[in-house]
């Protein structure tokens, strides 16, 4: 018996398999009915007494190791096999491909443009990096106004001639009067830099579209009819618009133009503040000075111009509540403007 039970243990410590079913045909053969071990075990029973304590305890390592060796196989078959399988289902579908969306600030200047694309206005650029001539002083600023201060502009260098960020795209007026011949019909877009703290509201860097206009005989009715036709183009046929006195050094006289609600229809509501109406840009009649600095003969010629920042256009025709959003760049705020264009 302890001859059959020595073989037996040898033969186990020896096993391999290959396949799952070499396993099985093990177990069969050690623990199965008719297995070598089971029968060992129908053996014990004619075992003498005095000997039946030492070979029970035999008996039951041999099964322990038998039991171990089959689950210490199979476990490393199974492993194995999953292992072998293809790393992926070529029949499930692939992974979606995220196209990536267009900006809502690209969006608007290029709804901008084309709108005055079909008045016939041409789309002019100038340099983002400016001298003081063409952002201040051929607009008629004078010389110490406060937007010239530190505060508000970002100077590259100092001095006689200083290099600045450009705060409008006013500056583009003034290269494309130099330039162009008359009649000048433009609109500029571009980047701007002020020196402001970031909020909800207000940025160091936003983006505007200028529009410039400049004939013989061109009069404040041109101007408000230029832009009640965008207005309706942009925000809907049903658009209102009027217009408040304002100032600028470069337009006499100037007007801050406001567009009745798209959101309460001009009922009053909180994107409006109650007061129905939205405020969209700055304009005016170009103020001899700026015609004359550009060698432009303001007996003969005149003009209106026009700014407007293309966040708030952005803002109010989608009610984006915070200007930030425009520069985090969340693919999830992105994505809202899928279906707009
Ligand atoms: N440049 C002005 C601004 O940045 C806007 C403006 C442009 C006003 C043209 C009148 C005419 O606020």
């Amino acid at each position: 018996m302890r001859q059959k039970i020595d073989a037996l243990l040898q033969e186990i410590a020896e096993l391999k398999a290959q396949k799952l079913q070499e396993v099985e045909d093990i177990r069969v053969r050690l623990v199965g009915k008719k297995g070598s071990v089971t029968k060992l075990f129908e053996d014990f029973r004619s075992v003498p007494a005095e000997q039946k304590r030492e070979f029970g305890q035999l008996l039951n390592v041999l099964k322990t190791k038998a039991a171990e060796k089959i689950e210490e196989l199979r476990e490393a078959l199974e492993n194995s096999a999953s292992s072998n399988e293809p790393s992926f289902d070529y029949t499930k579908p692939g992974d979606r491909f995220d196209l990536g969306t267009r900006h809502p600030i690209s969006i608007t200047r290029e709804e901008i443009l084309s709108i005055f694309g079909k008045f016939g206005y041409a789309v002019a650029e100038g340099p983002e990096i400016e001298d003081d001539w063409h952002v201040f002083g051929a607009l008629n600023f004078p010389p110490e106004h406060p937007a010239r201060d530190m505060q508000d502009t970002f100077f590259i260098s100092t001095g006689d001639n200083p290099i600045l960020l450009r705060t409008h795209t006013s500056s583009v007026q003034v290269r494309s009067m130099e330039k162009m011949d008359l009649p000048i019909r433009i609109v500029c877009p571009g980047r701007v830099f002020r020196n402001e703290a970031i909020s909800a509201r207000a940025h160091c860097i936003f983006h505007q579209v200028e529009g410039l206009y400049i004939d013989k005989n061109v009069s404040f009715a041109d101007l408000k009819q230029a832009i009640l036709l965008f207005a309706k183009e942009m925000f809907g046929e049903q658009t209102k618009i009027r217009m408040r006195p304002s100032y600028f050094p470069f337009t006499e006289p100037s007007a801050e133009v406001d567009v009745s609600c798209n959101i309460c229809g001009g009922k009053g509501c909180n994107i409006c503040k109650g007061t129905g109406w939205l405020e969209i840009m700055g304009c005016g009649m170009v103020d001899p000075n700026v015609l004359k600095a550009s060698n432009i003969d303001p007996n003969e010629y005149s003009g209106f111009a026009f700014g407007m920042g293309v966040e708030r256009i952005a803002m109010l025709k989608w009610q984006v509540k915070d200007l930030r959003h425009y520069f985090e760049n969340d693919v999830r705020f992105l994505k809202e403007f899928e279906t707009v264009v």
